[in-house]
């Protein structure tokens, strides 16, 4: 069979680790798609630096659009807005698939880029944006496809997490433990986004987004984070036997879609409260399924490129036996409900 050819954009703590699983796994891979999967190349800014034995001075390229034009799959880990945006649609626009883990750019242009893929009909693909290496995104938007969900709650950011139960059980200032959390790989490269709540609320408008059917904005999430969260809060929790997590709420109410984040007192005996270190834990209610829990490592390099990996292999699939991912004009916009105000 032809050998589908994938780009990696930004060799980073996520990037990096596909890359090692690709060349480590390749051929057990190629086996589950059904063709040869080939590195095309891999765009970093600077060409020159050492990046380790999977990383040879040979796969390397700064020119990110050629890259990208020779392409049959594409896979973004760079992050950010820009340029992260502008290369994927000019991967969708030269007939590539697409798969990211760019939460923050799904939810500030995701419909300009569902739009963008489905018109070309191209996949895009992006379970590793919610919650690490958990499977969430498919079982939401696939699924689930057949239920009626109701509300989604839990844990959906690894560093505010391990932070809150550094602080908690190990008696660890937040800023020591925020350095943790960076060190780890947990972090945002900019871990403002990670304690003022704005990674968890990205996740929670893609979550709402596929589950309630309807485009829910960054701007729809109410949004507050762990940064004013002291030594004390921690301990007067413990004193009353409860711990403090910050959640992503989901709901479908007889108002409308309400979606918001916000650190809250958790009972100590409750499931949330025996989630540690990085890990999510996620709660879906459905109509039909009832309750459903899903729990696993929310963040960290390896566990993500599990799920970065999985969405490969499926777009790869398409690519080299024909289908196609589901398309947002499938679940998008056919029951559109008030949003209550942020
Ligand atoms: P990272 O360690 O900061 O890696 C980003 C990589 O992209 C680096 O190689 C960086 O190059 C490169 N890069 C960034 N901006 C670039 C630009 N303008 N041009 C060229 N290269 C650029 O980030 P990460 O933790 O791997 O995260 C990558 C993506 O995965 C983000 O969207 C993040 O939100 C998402 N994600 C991360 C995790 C996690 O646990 N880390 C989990 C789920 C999802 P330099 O080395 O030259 O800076
Ligand atoms: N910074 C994110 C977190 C990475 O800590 O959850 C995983 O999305």
């Amino acid at each position: 069979a032809k050998p589908v050819r994938i780009a990696i954009l930004g060799p980073g703590t996520v990037g990096s680790e596909v890359v090692r699983l690709l060349s480590e796994q390749g051929p057990d891979l190629a086996a589950r798609v059904g063709a040869p999967l080939e590195l095309a190349g891999v765009y970093v800014r600077d060409t020159s630096k050492d990046r380790g034995p999977h990383l040879p001075a040979t796969v390397l390229t700064s020119d990110a659009s050629a890259l990208v034009a020779g392409a049959d799959v594409v896979v973004e880990l760079m992050g950010g807005i820009e340029p992260a945006r502008t290369l994927i649609l000019e991967a969708i626009a030269g007939g590539a698939s697409v798969v990211t883990a760019n939460k923050a750019l799904l939810a500030a242009h995701g419909p300009e880029l569902y739009e963008a893929a489905d018109a070309a009909n191209v996949d895009l693909y992006f379970e590793a944006a919610v919650a690490g290496a958990i499977p969430l995104v498919r079982p939401v938007r696939e699924s689930l496809a057949g239920d009626h969900i109701t509300r989604i709650l839990g844990i959906v950011n690894g560093t505010t997490n391990y932070i809150l139960d550094e602080m908690t059980r190990r008696g660890l200032s937040y800023d020591v433990a925020l350095k943790q959390a960076q060190e780890l790989g947990y972090a945002e490269a900019d871990p403002t986004a990670d304690v003022e709540g704005h990674d968890a609320a990205a996740k929670a408008a893609i979550l709402a987004s596929l589950a309630f059917h309807q485009r829910v904005a960054l701007e729809d999430v109410y949004c507050e984070g762990i940064s004013a969260i002291t030594a004390e809060d921690v301990i007067a929790a413990r004193e009353t036997d409860q711990v403090i997590k910050l959640l992503a709420i989901a709901e479908r109410t007889p108002e409308g879609v309400a979606v918001r984040v916000h650190p809250a007192l958790v009972p100590s005996d409750h499931p949330l409260a025996g989630v540690h270190g990085a890990f999510n834990a996620v709660f879906i209610e459905a109509e039909s399924a009832g309750g459903l829990m899903f729990y696993g490592q929310g963040a960290g390099g390896t566990p993500t490129a599990s799920a970065v990996l999985g969405d490969l292999v499926s777009v790869a699939r398409h690519r080299a036996n024909g289908g196609k991912g589901p398309r947002e004009s499938h679940y998008a916009v056919h029951d559109v409900l008030p949003i209550e105000a942020a």
